[in-house]
C-alpha cells in the first residue's frame, strides 16, 4: 500500500470519513455525514464502516465510539474496517480525513490511521496455490497538514516490517526451516549498508560449548543456527551504547519427547514469532536509519522427537559453564535462549531485551493482547512498557524475586529447566533466564498470546496466526533511544 499526503483527497480516491459519537461537525463534502448518520445510512459505531456516497462521491463513514474514549486503537480498528469494506467494494485508492477537532493529536491520528490500514490489510493467504491478492486498496492519502509527511512515511516503513513478521510467523515449518531462516535474515539485510548478517553452524556452536542450543536441535534433521544481525550506522547518537534483541526461534515445537498433544499443534510453527519481530524491527530501524548501534540475535531450532533428541534427565551445559537439568523438553524457548543471551552479552550489547513465546500460561494469564514484561531493572522494564503503549503493543509489567529461584533449583546440576508445581510459570522461566543474561539492564518480553492468534481479535489485527507483536514495539524503544 502506497501511503502519501495532501491537502485535498485526490481525484478518483474513496472518501475515508471517521466518526465520533456524538458525531463532530465535518467540513466539505464530508458535512454530509451528519444526514447519513440522521438517517441511519451511517454509524459512529467502532469497528462498523458503511460506504455511501456524498455528493456523488464514493465514501466509507467509518466509526470510531464515543468521543471521550478516542485513542489510537480506536483510529486503527475504525482504519482498518474501512480497507476491509472498501475492499469489500472494489478496492482502489482510499482517501483519509484528517480531523483537527478530534480529541487526538493530527500526527497520532496519522500514524494510526496508516497502522490499521496496513496492519488490517494483511492477508494471511499467501500459501494459496493461486497467489496472494495484491492489496486491493492500492494507495492512502492521508488528506491533512503537508508536516504529516514524516509521521505517515514512519508508519508505514513500521506496518509494513510488522507485516513482514507475520509471513515470517505465518510460515510453515517445512519452509522456514533453522537454514532458511539464516537465509532470510541475510536477504533483508542486503539492501542497507548499515546493516550485515550472519549465521553460526552447530560446529561453531560446539566450537564455542553452546550445550543448550544444540541440545534442542539436535531431535531435528534440520540443525540449529544462531543468526545475527549487526545495525552499525555512520554516527550513533550515543556510541557507547549497544541495543541487543534477542528472539526466540523455535521453527517448530512439537514439545520434543515431553509431545504436545496434537490439538492446534499446528501454530507450534508461529513459535519463532519473538525471532520475527526481532529480525524485522531491525528492518525496519535500518530503513528509518536511526542513528542507533543494534545487535540482533536469533537462537533458531526445531524441537521435535528423532533419535537424537534430548531427553528428560539430561544435563546440557551452556555457554556460560552452567548445568542445567533437564525435567521437560517442552520448555525448550529458555534454553535456547541461555546461549543466545550469553553471546549477546560477549558481544558487546549494553541493553537486552529478548522477545519470546515462552509459556502458554501467559497466554491464558493476558489473552491475545498484552505482552509481560520482566527484567533485572526497574527503569529499563519502565521504558520497555512506554514504548508499547505509545506503539500499540501493549505490555504490562510482571514482578521477578529472588525467593522464586528455588523453583528452578536441581539437585544434579546448577539448575533445571522446569519446575512440576504449576504455579507461577511465566515467572520461573523468567529466574531462568536472569542466569543468563549477564550484567546491565535485560528485559524479557513473554509475547505467547500477543504474537500469534488462536482467534481472531475481532480488531484491525482480526487475522488468525501471527501480528507482528513487537516490531512497533522494538522500533518505538529504538527511536526513545536513538534521540539525544
Ligand atoms: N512454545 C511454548 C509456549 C506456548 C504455548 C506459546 C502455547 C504459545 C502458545 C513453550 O515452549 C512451552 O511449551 N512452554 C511450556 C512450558 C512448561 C513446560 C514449563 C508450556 O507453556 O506448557
Ligand atoms: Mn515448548
Ligand atoms: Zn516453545
Amino acid at each position: 500500500m502506497e501511503i502519501d499526503v495532501a491537502v485535498e483527497a485526490p481525484e478518483g480516491a474513496t472518501l475515508v470519513v471517521a466518526v465520533a459519537d456524538p458525531p463532530q461537525p465535518l467540513p466539505g463534502a464530508a458535512g454530509g455525514v451528519a444526514e447519513a448518520l440522521a438517517a441511519n445510512d451511517a454509524t459512529a459505531e467502532r469497528g462498523v464502516a458503511r460506504l455511501l456516497r456524498l455528493e456523488g462521491r464514493r465514501a466509507i463513514v467509518t466509526g470510531l465510539g464515543p468521543r471521550d474514549e478516542i485513542e489510537p486503537d480506536a483510529v486503527r480498528d475504525a482504519a482498518a474496517t474501512a480497507v476491509r469494506e472498501l475492499a469489500a467494494t472494489g478496492g482502489g485508492p482510499a482517501a483519509w480525513l484528517i480531523d483537527e477537532s478530534l480529541p487526538l493529536s493530527a500526527s497520532d491520528q496519522a500514524r494510526s490511521a496508516v497502522e490499521g490500514a496496513v496492519l488490517g490489510g494483511y492477508d494471511p493467504g499467501g500459501w494459496k496455490s493461486n497467489g496472494r491478492r495484491a492489496p486491493s486498496v492500492d494507495r492512502l492519502t492521508l488528506v491533512g497538514d503537508a508536516g504529516l509527511e514524516e509521521e505517515a512515511r514512519r508508519a508505514g516503513i513500521v506496518a509494513a516490517w510488522t507485516n513482514r513478521a507475520r509471513d515470517l510467523a505465518n510460515a510453515p515449518a517445512n519452509e522456514l526451516t533453522p537454514a532458511a531462516f539464516a537465509d532470510r535474515a541475510a536477504e533483508l539485510a542486503l539492501p542497507f549498508d548499515t546493516l550485515s548478517a550472519e549465521s553460526l553452524e552447530p560446529q561453531e556452536m560446539e566450537h564455542r560449548r553452546m550445550g543448550a542450543l544444540l541440545g534442542v536441535g539436535m531431535g531435528s534433521h534440520n540443525p540449529p543456527r544462531l543468526i545475527v544481525l549487526h545495525h552499525e550506522p555512520a554516527s550513533p547518537a550515543k556510541p557507547e551504547l549497544v541495543l541487543g534483541l534477542v528472539g526466540k526461534g523455535i521453527t517448530f515445537d512439537s514439545g520434543g519427547l515431553a509431545l504436545k498433544p496434537a490439538l492446534y499443534m499446528e501454530e507450534m510453527r508461529g513459535d519463532m514469532s519473538g525471532a520475527a519481530a526481532v529480525v524485522a524491527a531491525t528492518g525496519a530501524i535500518a530503513e528509518l536509519g536511526l542513528p542507533i548501534r543494534i545487535l540482533t540475535v536469533v537462537a533458531a531450532a526445531e524441537n521435535v522427537m528423532g533419535g537424537g533428541s534430548f531427553r528428560p534427565g539430561d544435563i546440557l551445559t551452556a555457554s556460560n559453564g552452567k548445568t542445567i537439568e533437564i525435567t521437560n523438553t517442552d520448555a525448550e524457548g529458555r534454553l535456547v535462549l541461555a546461549d543466545a543471551l550469553v553471546y549477546m552479552r560477549e558481544q558487546g550489547a549494553t541493553h537486552v531485551i529478548d522477545l519470546a513465546t515462552l509459556t502458554g500460561a501467559m497466554s491464558r494469564a493476558m489473552g491475545d493482547l498484552y505482552a509481560g514484561v520482566f527484567a533485572n531493572d526497574d527503569g529499563w522494564r519502565d521504558q520497555i512498557v512506554a514504548a508499547g503503549e505509545a506503539s500499540g503493543d501493549h505490555a504490562w509489567p510482571w514482578p521477578m524475586h529472588p525467593r522464586y529461584r528455588r523453583f528452578i533449583q536441581s539437585d544434579f546440576a546448577d539448575l533445571k529447566n522446569h519446575s512440576v508445581r504449576a504455579q507461577g510459570i511465566p515467572i520461573y522461566a523468567a529466574e531462568f533466564l536472569r542466569e543468563f543474561a549477564g550484567e546491565g539492564p535485560w528485559a524479557h518480553l513473554d509475547i505467547a498470546g500477543a504474537a500469534f492468534l488462536t482467534w481472531s481479535r475481532g480488531d484491525y489485527l482480526w487475522q488468525r496466526g501471527g501480528t507482528g507483536y513487537g516490531v512497533r514495539l522494538l522500533t518505538e524503544l529504538a527511536t526513545r533511544l536513538a534521540s539525544p
